[in-house]
């Protein structure tokens, strides 16, 4: 590993403190990397079929090189995968692989699917043991992996069921995003972008200049930006471990996104692509209330599109939307804490009702 791309970005959560560790070629570091913070002996793989073909080997060798005993356990890959029957499967296979409360630590190999059923399973498992997170997409790498949410799916809904637990280490191999499918690496940049719109202008400006680079993932570009994106999501984590008023931010064009995502079906759509949309609608809303300059929509719009991101809402109802909006579990009382942007780089929470969010006519003009 190149030692000028090694960085690390420490999440502050008082005895809850732990490191995210990036690098370009690192995997092989992770199993002293791991020894080194933990008195584990035995580390509990976990991956999906895609992630653990490329990357578990590599992951095997250098736990066992550093001293531990070690089992891989796979789930079927896919968002279908993060329920209670895969989390009671893996229960029993890590019991009799010989799990136990004081010496096992789950390692979560993989994207956003395996870090939360991993984390939940880490969580709940004896009641708690230590989890590291291998994020190798990039929506985990910049937004999942880091700040403790854990949780399956429920046939009510998305996250459902879930706990806090946070990492002991969070290792990112920037590398392992060279194998990530393109169309899933666009929908990461969502977050990337959405970071940059809600907290930091000059990353959003760097994201205008050097896009073309970062999509080539030259780690020269790629690894300042992951590590930029890090410590945005641990300082907010940090100010705001269990989502109040602040980690709220971070909801940015989840609100309409989300509803995308259901309206679908969770199908034909992934999770950037629909929170893309959501953006720019919230981006038009922000500045149809009076909060954000006018062009702040037409900037967002076009990075994302040069991103490859799609930026309209597809055409449902009016009233499907709303029904979709009222459901939204970030619903308080009848009104939802809206994230809106003063400009780029600046957000904030308004209180509005799903008509105030979609006013009538507002699909056809996208806000
Ligand atoms: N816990 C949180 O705070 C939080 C935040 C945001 C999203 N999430 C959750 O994250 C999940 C989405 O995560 P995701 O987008 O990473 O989806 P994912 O885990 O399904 O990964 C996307 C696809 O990429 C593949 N993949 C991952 N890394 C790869 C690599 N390096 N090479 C080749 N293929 C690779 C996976 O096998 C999968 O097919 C959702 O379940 C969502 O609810 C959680
Ligand atoms: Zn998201």
């Amino acid at each position: 590993m190149s030692a000028s791309h090694a960085r690390s970005v420490r999440v502050r959560l008082a005895e809850r403190s732990y490191a995210i560790e990036l690098g370009v070629g690192s995997l092989g570091g992770l199993g002293e990397a791991v020894r080194a913070r933990l008195g584990a002996t035995r580390a509990l793989i976990l991956s999906v079929p895609p992630v653990g073909r490329r990357y578990g080997a590599a992951v095997t060798r250098s736990l066992r090189a550093a001293g531990f005993r070690v089992k891989r356990f796979e789930v079927p890959d896919g968002e279908r995968s993060k329920n209670l029957r895969q989390a009671e499967r893996l229960y029993g296979e890590m019991l009799e692989a010989g799990a136990d409360r004081g010496s096992s630590v789950v390692i979560a190999l993989g994207g956003g699917v395996v870090g939360d059923l991993g984390g939940f399973v880490a969580a709940t498992l004896f009641r708690g043991l230590p989890v590291v997170q291998v994020p190798t997409s990039l929506l985990s790498m910049v937004d999942s992996s880091v700040g403790g949410k854990t949780g399956v799916n429920v046939a009510q809904g998305k996250n459902l069921v879930g706990a806090f637990h946070q990492p002991s280490l969070v290792w990112i191999d920037a590398a392992t995003l060279r194998t990530l499918p393109p169309r899933q690496l666009r929908s990461g940049m969502a977050e990337v972008v959405k970071h940059a719109a809600i907290w930091d202008a000059r990353l959003f400006s760097r994201l205008e200049r050097q896009l073309e680079p970062l999509l080539a993932l030259d780690p020269d570009v790629l690894v300042p930006i992951l590590e930029r994106n890090c410590r945005i999501k641990a300082s907010v984590v940090s100010r705001d471990e269990r989502e109040g008023g602040f980690r709220m931010l971070l909801n940015y064009g989840h609100t309409l996104g989300h509803a995308v995502e259901s309206l679908k079906g969770y199908r034909g759509v992934l999770h950037g692509e629909a929170v893309s949309m959501g953006m720019v609608y919230a981006a038009a809303l922000s500045e149809r209330l009076g909060k954000a300059p006018e062009g702040t929509r037409e900037r967002l719009e076009a990075l994302l599109r040069r991103v490859g991101l799609p930026t309209k809402l597809p055409s449902f109802e009016r009233r499907a939307y709303l029904r979709a909006l009222s459901v939204d579990k970030k619903k308080r009382d009848s009104r939802i804490r809206f994230v809106a942007l003063r400009g780029i780089g600046e957000a904030e929470t308004v209180p509005l009702l799903p008509r105030e969010i979609l006013p009538a006519g507002a699909l056809t003009r996208q806000c």
